[in-house]
């Protein structure tokens, strides 16, 4: 593997992909769901994971943007096949590739697209959390969220949710332990102090407050990995900080603005050549997450990687964890005053039940 080392980033520190197992899907069949993978961090998350043989779902909105994905993949995929030595040949299968529609902008098409997944799986042992906005304009969705808390954290919530039954069924093989990725960010940081969670933050210059409304859905998506990991405890889940992309699309709102833009570009040009990797070394840290056998719930479970998949430690209120029960309680809160969950969704998550059924493999923590 090679990368661009002009820049001030420690490489060797960096995940590589290839160290980790390709699997044969005839025989190992395992399943992965990435939102938002049409392009940027998630499109080249899916490329390692078909090469590594996984069945992978995207769950995306723009239908066209998503096939086309699909197709540059799998072309991308046949040219890195190419190169493959002979023994890479014969221990190296691709996976499948297949979309779902999914817009997070709007709950209502969250549970259409899990029905459309179950049709297909009983099993998913990989979801990652990947799709999102940013720097946005303040906007509040038809479901009554901020335009980013929504995309980024509330309808992730509620995906993971309706998802559980799916990653459950791993967990009880008892053979795999099944991930949760969700993708956080630096700008986490930008939280300056503490808001009660679901705070808006409607404030002017909104070019500047858009950035910590930004920065409080990343937090939520760290707290959001925390309690997964206190909750279910025989999942991994941790959240990542890919790294400063600076040529994905998710820079392209601020490019575009007026006289703002050129000095954004400007900026983001600087960035890039210097803490900045490109989209594919973005995708690293998600991957080590997903991939390396090295990590295990017990340990790793509800931790931060960054850049490259080096472990890190988020801010304070990253790692503060009544703040996290509290972001935790109010999104339930909230999404089953919509009717999105039902309230037996959640309560079985604590009840004698489901501990009694769940806690061998707790004991067991499964690697
Ligand atoms: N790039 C960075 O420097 C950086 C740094 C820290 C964290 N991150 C995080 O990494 C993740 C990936 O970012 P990226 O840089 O790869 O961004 P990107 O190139 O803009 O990709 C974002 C993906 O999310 C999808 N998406 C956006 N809104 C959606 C919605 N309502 N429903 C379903 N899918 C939606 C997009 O689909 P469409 O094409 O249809 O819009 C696109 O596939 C994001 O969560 C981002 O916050 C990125």
């Amino acid at each position: 593997m090679t990368y661009v080392n002009h820049k001030v980033l420690n490489y060797t520190q960096f995940y590589n992909p290839e160290t980790s197992p390709y699997l044969n899907p005839s025989n190992d069949r395992r399943v992965a769901v990435v939102t938002g993978a049409s392009a940027g961090i998630g499109w080249f998350t899916v490329l390692h994971l078909y090469l590594h043989g996984y069945i992978v779902y995207i769950f995306g909105r723009s239908d066209g943007k998503v096939l086309k994905a699909i197709e540059d993949i799998h072309e991308e995929a046949s040219r890195r096949v190419e190169k493959y030595g002979s023994m890479e040949k014969s221990m190296r299968w691709l996976g499948e590739l297949h979309y779902i529609h999914i817009d997070l902008v709007d709950l209502r098409t969250i549970d259409n697209a899990v029905y459309h997944f179950s049709l297909r799986e009983k099993t998913l042992h990989i979801l990652v959390c990947n799709a999102g906005i940013m720097g946005v304009p303040f906007e509040v969705t038809r479901d009554g969220f901020e335009l980013q808390h929504q995309v980024n954290y509330v309808s992730h919530f509620l995906l993971t949710l309706k998802l559980l039954p799916f990653i459950k069924n791993v967990a009880r093989a008892r053979k795999i332990q099944p991930r949760i990725v969700t993708l956080s960010s630096f700008s986490h940081k930008f939280v300056y102090k503490t808001f009660p969670p679901g705070e808006f933050v409607k404030k002017n210059p909104d070019y500047v407050f858009t950035w910590v409304r930004y920065g409080l859905s990343k937090l939520a998506l760290i707290h959001f990995a925390k309690m997964l990991n206190k909750y279910f405890p025989y999942i991994l889940s941790v959240s990542v900080h890919p790294g400063f992309v600076l040529n994905t699309e998710l820079y392209n709102h601020w490019k575009q603005i007026k006289f703002i833009g050129i000095f954004a570009k400007g900026m983001f040009k600087a960035g890039d050549s210097t803490i900045g990797v490109t989209n594919e070394e973005g995708s690293f840290a998600t991957l080590r997450a997903a991939l390396d056998t090295s990590l295990c719930a017990k340990r790793d479970g509800g931790k931060y990687y960054i850049t490259g998949g080096q472990e890190a430690v988020p801010s304070i209120e990253g790692t503060n964890m009544e703040a996290a029960q509290n972001t935790w309680d109010w999104t339930i809160k909230e999404l089953k005053a919509r009717h999105y969950i039902r309230p037996e969704e959640m309560i079985r998550t604590n009840s004698k039940r489901f501990k009694r059924k769940f806690a061998p493999l707790v004991r067991k923590s499964i690697t």
